[in-house]
């Protein structure tokens, strides 16, 4: 393709980020792309579109010959998988917006790509509006990318936002969530972290090269959360947040997990708030670097997709450099944690497996204890899972991180 190449496009869906797109590229006739035609599910649903657009027919578009460029954003992973290799196969280009399709795939997707060498483009799948895979791919190349951490899952802190500042429900603010189209069709993949650990996996392979089994990284989502745990927040001057991260320790390490975080308000990520998202770079020479947007939503998330559009003009795809840098890393849980581990006066949680326990909090009705875990023993802890056991880990405060390393190297001489 030529930079003056018109884009005739196949779109599939045409839900909250499909219709926007629609929208979006009719208003922006530079662009030189039409949408030919439009593959959804329910044909019976009324849609703001002429009606000969739609298909239900996946075949009227990735056997059209015309259309050089397929825009996948339906809310069906599997479906959406059989669609994107399909057209990769024909070296269709395509966009696409589907984390979960892309994190459970993009071992085969890469592979796709270079046989066919042929762009596949979703940078809508991290960080909604924000561009944050170009710039891992791009800016951070010659870079030593030490650590990613944010908030990636704009309904949870959306959910968070509200529950924090306005005392919402839980039930309320996720319904509020879905109403303003930032939850996922199965909201469980949002709430309970799987959504986060989905584009922790890609975030991983374009800032390290590595392809990890999203199922193995650790993480909890917000389900879990006790409305005291709140209140020692609140107390202590700290925001809950839902935090991804991602962590080089060693040239051939990286720690990565999900968990829900006491963020404090040195923090960049205290103040994001509502569908905001928003990540932390930590690079060894440029020290933090922080990226900030609108992580959902229809707009939003239309113009990460309009973005990947415009570059197929001039034919953009992501090398995946890190991967093929001769660098290897691999994924570790033997990394201590800083915790809070929250949990009903009647339960009496098994405190072995801590390194070391700072605090314990007893009263009538909630516990608690804080102290420093290895990832692994979290995990594999009998109450990690017990869903009236809420883990909040302190991420951000930098004195927690020196005090870990002091004791990581205390275990180390020992
Ligand atoms: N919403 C956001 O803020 C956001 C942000 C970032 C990424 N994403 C991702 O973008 C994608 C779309 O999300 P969305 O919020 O727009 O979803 P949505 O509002 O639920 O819309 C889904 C669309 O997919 C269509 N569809 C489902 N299965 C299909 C199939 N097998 N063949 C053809 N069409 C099919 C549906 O058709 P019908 O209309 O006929 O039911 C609907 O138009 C998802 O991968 C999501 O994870 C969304």
């Amino acid at each position: 393709m030529t930079q003056n190449k018109e884009l005739t496009i196949g779109l599939f869906g045409f839900g909250v980020v499909g219709e926007g797109i629609y929208k979006v590229l009719q208003q922006t006739p530079t662009l030189k792309a039409k949408i030919k035609k439009i593959c959804i599910k329910h044909p019976e649903k009324l849609r703001d579109a002429p009606a000969e657009l739609f298909t239900t027919n996946r075949n009227d578009i990735l056997f059209d010959s015309t259309i050089n460029v397929i825009v996948e954003l339906i809310d069906d992973a599997d479906a959406a998988f059989e669609i994107v290799s399909s057209a990769l196969k024909q070296k269709i280009a395509v966009v696409s917006a589907n984390k979960k399709m892309i994190a459970k795939h993009l071992a085969e997707l890469l592979t796709l790509q270079q046989e066919n060498n042929v762009s596949f483009l979703y940078e809508a799948a991290v960080g909604g509006s924000i561009p944050i895979i170009r710039n891992l791919e791009e800016y951070y190349d010659n870079d030593l990318l030490n650590s990613f951490s944010g908030i990636v899952n704009g309904s949870t802190n959306y959910i968070l936002t509200k529950i924090n500042e306005e005392g919402l429900d839980y039930n309320k603010a996720l319904l509020q969530a879905q109403e303003l189209g930032f939850a996922e069709s199965n909201p469980a993949l949002d709430v309970e972290g799987i959504d986060a650990v989905n584009k922790l996996t890609i975030v991983l392979k374009h800032a390290y090269g590595v392809t990890v089994n999203a199922e193995t990284i650790t993480h909890k989502g917000i389900t879990f959360l006790h409305s005291d745990d709140a209140k020692y927040a609140a107390e202590k001057g700290y925001n809950i947040k839902l935090v991804a991260n991602a962590k080089r320790i060693s040239d051939d390490k990286i720690v990565a997990f999900v968990l829900p975080s006491f963020v404090d308000s040195t923090s960049q990520l205290f103040n994001i708030r509502n569908e905001y998202n928003g990540v932390l770079i930590g690079s060894k020479l440029a020290d933090e670097q922080f990226l900030y947007g609108k992580g959902a939503g229809r707009y939003p998330t239309s113009s990460a997709v309009l973005s990947d559009i415009a570059a197929l003009r001039y034919d953009y795809r992501y090398e995946y450099k890190k991967t093929f840098t001769g660098l290897t890393y691999n994924l570790t849980k033997d990394y201590l944690i800083r915790v809070f581990v929250s949990f009903n006066q009647k339960d009496n949680i098994d405190t072995s497996s801590f390194v070391e326990i700072e605090e314990t909090y007893k009263s009538s009705k909630r516990n608690y204890i804080v102290g420093i875990i290895k990832i692994s023993d979290l995990e594999n802890a009998n109450w990690f899972n017990n869903k009236d056991v809420s883990t909040i880990a302190f991420s951000t405060e930098v004195e927690n991180q020196l005090k870990i390393k002091k004791l990581e190297h205390e275990l180390v001489e020992e």
